[in-house]
């Protein structure tokens, strides 16, 4: 590795040693995707652990390792099941992905994983990052890893200057990351690394009296830790409303897959209006007749990107006959007393559990 940093190789063997000693007494080893560890589980679990914390996504990997044990397993399933398995895991382009890639791999590489960083990085979903922490950690292969909790920690002990999303940001870590990368222990460091970020280094208040770095953290140091990594401007998000309309039939309502990309991609959701003169048309079209008609409580979902106003509505219809529903109609009669084996969106899960008998 070429040292494009100021880093002595001294220094950088001491950062090593005294993250390698911190992992063997207080790091995390007994995490499922660190048991049998393979390309394929340790792909899975950093998928999942991208937006979503550790604790959070253990019953979710469990569930999804006993569904699609293998590469092949993932590739064959249906695109809906994969979803399911993600219902409430949120920004569900992970998932889709997932199985993209999966259909790739047993396409290209006979159903295993490549080893080769650069056909990794070229996989749908898998950025430098994620490619250095399968191959680093499920093979132990000598590469670096630059997550948001290891940026925290680098950014504090060199003091790099700006925030996530800054391209010169990534630009001053990535050759601090592998310069201190050691060749022995890789897959500790690494994982070290993430641990440190998420349990010592922790965004307010790191706890630098048990961080075995504090000796040479620059940040330390100073009493600086609170000024780096910098704060993001902050930006406002816009708020949209929607109405949600959900015809409802002796305990079955109506849902709509909706298509591939936007928000919800591939998932079912209810139907939706901008505006209750709306509705009259919408069920006419579907060629439903209303009973009743019900307001529930109004709530709020966020996005990374915008807060959504949801008003669902629940409008009660009489019997059939009502227009054929079909496979290429992307509708489905969703009978609330079953259990969900399709990708739901956050807010109709949430709205079907309220309706449950
Ligand atoms: N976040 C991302 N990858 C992780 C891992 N392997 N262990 C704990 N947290 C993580
Ligand atoms: Fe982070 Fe404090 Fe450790 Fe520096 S000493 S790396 S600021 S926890």
């Amino acid at each position: 590795m070429t040292n494009k940093t100021q880093i002595s190789v001294k220094s950088a063997q001491y950062f090593a040693t005294q993250t390698l000693d911190w992992y063997q007494a207080q790091g995390r080893k007994h995490l499922p995707w660190q048991q049998n560890k393979t390309p394929y589980r340790v792909w899975i679990s950093e998928i999942m652990l991208q937006q979503t914390q550790v604790a959070t996504v253990i019953p979710y990997y469990q569930r999804f390792m006993e569904s699609f044990p293998t590469i092949t397993d993932l590739s064959n399933a249906d695109e809906d099941n994969v979803l399911h398995h993600w219902t409430g895991l949120g920004y569900y382009a992970r998932a889709r992905n997932l199985h993209k890639t999966a259909k790739i791999i047993q396409q290209e590489y006979q159903g295993s994983f490549p080893e080769d960083i650069e056909q990794v990085i070229a996989l749908p979903g898998i950025g430098r990052s994620t490619a250095g922490a399968i191959l680093s950690l499920a093979l132990n292969k000598h590469h670096a890893i630059l997550d948001g909790n290891v940026k925290r920690v680098l950014a504090r002990c060199y003091m790099v200057e700006g925030h996530n999303g800054q391209s010169k940001y990534e630009k001053a870590l990535w050759p601090i990351a592998e310069v201190l990368t050691p060749e022995k222990g890789v897959a500790q460091f690494n994982q070290a690394m993430m641990d440190l970020g998420s349990l010592i280094c922790t965004r307010s208040k790191p706890k630098c009296e048990l961080c075995p770095l504090s000796e040479s953290c620059l940040a330390f140091s100073l009493n600086e830790q609170s000024s780096f990594p910098q704060k993001k401007p902050k930006k406002t998000i816009p708020e949209k409303q929607t109405i949600m309309v959900i015809p409802r039939i002796n305990q079955q309502v109506l849902l709509e897959k909706r298509p591939p990309s936007g928000i919800w991609g591939g998932l079912w959701c209810f139907l939706e209006v901008q505006h209750e003169d709306e509705i009259a048309s919408l069920l006419a079209k579907q060629n439903l007749k209303q009973t009743s008609v019900q307001q529930l409580t109004k709530f709020r979902h966020t996005f990374s990107h915008f807060h959504l106003d949801i008003e669902p509505i629940v409008i009660d219809c009489e019997q059939l006959p009502v227009k054929e529903i079909n496979e290429n109609s992307q509708q489905q009669w969703y009978n609330l007393a079953t259990t969900a084996s399709v990708g739901l969106a956050a807010s109709t899960k949430k709205l079907i559990t309220l309706l449950k008998p």
